[in-house]
């Protein structure tokens, strides 16, 4: 088995900076352990009734817990994205290669700039990306399902060594994109990405650099996300048998069950913030430059906004989580998100109405910032 230096240096400083947060802050949080990962849910409850904007040694960042001071951060504009990447990993003990394809590739992603280039760039998307383009969709994404379903037995093969086939994989998918950027800029159709080459706003328009960079934006932001929703929204609904059968009764619930699944089980469960300035955070001061983590899976539970937040209640208005975050970044993507979502949960449930778990307790994916199960044993 390869162990990284991080690794060691991890189960090595952990105990040591564990002990170090405990004696300054009152209370400590191993928010990567399996034990967590496994069930968030129970420490996110401590951590927001004791210390609900909290700093981690371990990590060396503010973490906030509470509904009122994620969505505020999420709207204040002294709080940058950019660096938050590189912020991360330098916690984690990696470096990011600045010439590797996959930096290249994202360093530009509207998710990682501020204003004014996000601005620009937002403007621009906004254009293309229409409640009228996601109905389009519909058709498509109901034959993938129903084609899925028809052949349910192909596993996912996951490869040893990840970076390196990201940055193969960004290359052959540049390629790939490359020609169908050039295709479609010959022949204009009627889908996405003829629109986005052909947006303009204030006389502007996106480079070949700049669509290349937002299309691997939306394969990396929209499809594991979705994947999760989709899986996370499953399990959760077979776990909740009184649940399942009011939505098997009445299927147009199906709008208001994915709202609720983006609460229950949010996909993206923490996203990061650097402050500009030093700002005061529910009666603390977080200084010019310090990380913050906005846990949205723990301010979805938050009981001053939602009431009984632990119970699952697919038909729960008004539900105004935070999952596809709030302020400038709002999720682009979330009208086709939740469209996918429901075609995938809805027709799972018509198809397959035997569906049961194979197991209560299943794998959930080793990472913190994206809540997804490994496999999810069922059957139908
Ligand atoms: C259910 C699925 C999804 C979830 C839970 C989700 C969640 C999020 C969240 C939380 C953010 C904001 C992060 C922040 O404020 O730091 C975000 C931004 C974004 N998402 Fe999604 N997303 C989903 C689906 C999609 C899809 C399908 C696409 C596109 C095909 C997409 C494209 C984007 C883009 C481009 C941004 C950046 C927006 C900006 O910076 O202005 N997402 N998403």
């Amino acid at each position: 088995m390869a162990v990284s230096a991080a690794s060691v240096a991890r189960a090595v400083g952990s105990p040591i900076l564990l002990s170090w947060e405990k004696l300054t802050t009152g209370v400590s949080y191993d928010l990567l352990s399996q034990k967590v990962q496994a069930d968030p849910y129970a420490v996110y409850r401590e951590m927001r009734s004791k210390d609900p904007v909290h700093w981690s040694e371990l990590a060396r960042a503010w973490f906030l817990t509470r509904y009122a001071e994620v969505s505020s951060v999420l709207k204040d504009s002294r709080f940058s994205v950019e660096g938050t990447q590189q912020k991360s990993n330098e916690r984690m003990g990696y470096k990011l290669d600045e010439a590797s394809p996959l930096r290249r590739i994202n360093k530009r992603w509207m998710l990682f700039v501020d204003p004014p280039d996000h601005t620009r760039l937002r403007g621009l998307v906004n254009r293309a990306f229409t409640p009228k383009a996601v109905e389009g969709l519909r058709p498509k994404i109901q034959e993938l399902v129903d084609g899925l379903i028809d052949g349910v037995h192909i596993d996912p093969i996951l490869a040893p060594d990840v970076v390196a086939r990201i940055n193969r994989v960004i290359l052959e998918a540049g390629e790939y994109f490359e020609r169908h950027i050039e295709q479609r800029r010959r022949n204009p159709t009627d889908d996405l990405l003829s629109t986005l080459i052909s947006v303009e706003e204030q006389g502007e328009r996106l480079s070949s650099d700049e669509l290349l960079s937002l299309l691997f934006l939306f394969l990396a932001a929209g499809t594991e996300t979705t994947t999760n929703l989709t899986c996370n929204g499953l399990y959760t609904i077979l776990r909740h048998p009184d649940q399942l059968a009011r939505l098997q009764q009445d299927p147009l619930l199906i709008e208001t069950a994915i709202e609720e699944f983006l609460r229950f089980e949010t996909p993206v469960q923490v996203t990061g913030r650097v402050a500009l300035e030093d700002v005061e955070v529910g009666g603390k001061i977080i200084r010019k430059g310090h990380p913050v983590g906005l846990l949205l899976g723990a301010a979805n539970r938050d009981p001053e906004q939602f009431a009984d937040p632990d119970r699952l209640d697919i038909g729960r208005t008004p539900n105004r989580h935070d999952a596809f975050s709030f302020g400038i970044h709002f999720c682009v993507g979330a009208p086709l998100g939740r469209a996918e979502a429901a075609i995938a949960i809805g027709t799972v449930l018509r198809r397959l109405p035997n569906l049961k778990l194979r197991s209560e307790t299943p794998q959930w994916r080793p990472t913190m910032n994206n809540r997804g199960l490994q496999t999810l044993p069922v059957t139908f």
